[in-house]
């Protein structure tokens, strides 16, 4: 084992897990590097791959100084294997196991159950690159196209790490799952990737945002409960990946709050004071607020999918084997074995939705989601404080969970915002009340024009406090090659 706070950066792939002393997995990424690149060429960002990106490169796994910015070619960016350092004496610290010493192979009664989850979390992680891949050619200013950037080459850097783990832990068929993470792609008809919200289109720069804030939030918890792992090589991957998915909600939260910050100044200059007249909010340049409402909508509902069931008997057993735990399990105050516990989830019974306690191990999914639902609406909170200093009487809200559901206890059903039950007819006909109508998504597509002089942005978006790694206003985030 070699001494994980150093990385390696001589070699092809960067590493601090001794790639040099295990020559058989070296040969196996080695092999899989050129599919990877073509991947990337084909599937990541179009255009751009010749210009000059001020990017974060992972550089050590130390929390102070783990990173260092520089101008780079996307295609050459040092995409590396980085895990946290090793916790001397860690224990697995949930479950059936919960006390014995945490794995550092694979166990094999739970060889098949942690290959999916290794195999899910990677596949959601190059499908976001190719959703977002046409954003580069109407990015709002070089400051946002670099976050987008950044965004695209970490996603980039954990389907490496997953990669890693199959390729290390799982002989052949890690192997095999590795090459399928580069076939599968997002929105295709006969390949997919493995989740809905990951094959769903990111248009424009509005879904852009919530996907950051909502959908990359989804990425946090589910790394988060799997940063808890009692096999020690998936938390130690997943401890790593945290530190750079920060970032990425980051981008997401400023982004929306950007917007409606635009939004309210354009208001406040022309002297309206009904956030609800559409046309003459539109009429300024810049993204109405029921507009975003509704696009919160959306992404919130696509982004609870991703929990999967509320009640669900896959999240008990890989909570019981110590494969995934709870958000900050090491946090929580009680047995971390769960039996006899309850959990109060949400339910349809007889046509009503009731609040239930179910036994704590079948409801994980749903307390999983709650946690990001608590986080999720926290971060709406500060939006509706910048609504609010600018003197607007207008609030965002998440949507009921019931609302436009297509996993779990309210798939089956019709649901307004509000969470009262609709028909099928009055579901169709209030739909555009709900979610972006396609005049709402022509609208905003109409805004998307590219700006691309340094220290300029779209009308629609105000620009952001500070720059990124302490640049300047003006500075050029992006080289455009020719
Ligand atoms: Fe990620
Ligand atoms: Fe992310």
């Amino acid at each position: 084992m070699s001494d994980s706070a150093t990385v390696d950066y001589d070699g092809l792939i960067p590493n601090n897990v001794g790639l040099n002393a295990d020559p058989r997995l070296r040969r196996a990424l080695e092999s899989w590097h050129p599919g990877y690149l073509d991947w990337w060429r084909a599937r990541g960002p179009d255009g751009f791959q010749d210009s000059l990106v001020y990017l974060r490169t992972a550089i050590g796994v130390d929390s102070d100084g783990w990173a260092k910015f520089g101008y780079v070619r996307m295609p050459d960016y040092r995409w590396g294997i980085l895990l946290a350092p090793q916790v001397e004496g860690r224990t697995i610290p949930f479950g059936a196991h919960k006390g014995e010493k945490a794995w550092q192979e694979v166990p094999g009664e739970y060889r098949a159950l942690l290959r999916r989850l290794v195999v899910v979390q990677g596949d959601t992680e190059p499908a976001s690159v190719e959703q977002q891949r046409l954003l580069g050619a109407t990015a709002p200013s070089l400051y946002d196209l670099r976050n987008l950037f950044q965004v695209n080459v970490e996603e980039a850097r954990h389907l490496w790490a997953m990669v890693y783990l199959l390729q290390k832990y799982f002989g052949r068929d890690g192997r095999e799952e590795a090459e399928e993470l580069l076939r599968r792609r997002s929105g295709d008809r006969d390949s997919p990737r493995l989740l809905g919200a990951f094959n769903e289109a990111t248009p424009d720069w509005l879904s852009f945002f919530m996907f950051t804030f909502f959908t990359d939030r989804d990425g946090k918890m589910q790394l988060q409960a799997l940063a808890q792992s009692g096999f020690d090589p998936l938390s130690r991957t997943c401890r790593f990946m945290l530190t750079e998915e920060a970032h990425h909600m980051f981008v997401g939260q400023t982004g929306i709050g950007r917007i409606v910050e635009r939004s309210c100044a354009a208001m406040r200059e022309a002297g309206l004071s009904d956030p609800t007249d559409i046309e003459r909010v539109r009429a300024l340049g810049v993204i109405d607020l029921p507009t975003i409402q509704k696009k919160a909508n959306l992404h919130f509902a696509l982004t609870l999918d991703l929990f999967g069931g509320e009640i669900s008997t896959n999240a008990a057993n890989v909570f019981n084997a110590g494969l995934k735990g709870r958000y900050r399990e090491d946090k929580i105050a009680d047995d971390h074995v769960l039996t006899g516990a309850t959990y109060a989830v949400v339910r349809l019974r007889d046509g009503r939705i009731v609040t239930e306690e179910v036994p704590a191990l079948s409801a994980l999914n749903m307390r999983l989601r709650d946690d990001f639902a608590a986080e999720a609406a926290a971060g709406v909170e500060r939006w509706n404080a910048i609504i609010a200093r600018a003197g607007i009487a207008y609030r965002l809200r998440l949507p009921h969970v019931a609302f436009n559901r297509r996993i779990g206890e309210f798939a089956g059903i019709e649901a307004d915002p509000d969470g009262n039950l609709l028909s099928a007819e009055e579901w169709q006909r209030r739909r555009d009340e709900f979610l972006p109508s396609a005049a709402d998504d022509a609208f905003v597509a109409s805004l998307m024009r590219p700006v691309t002089e340094p220290g300029k942005f779209a009308p629609w978006i105000a620009p952001p406090r500070t720059g990124i790694d302490g640049k300047p206003g003006d500075f050029e985030y992006v080289r455009l090659a020719g």
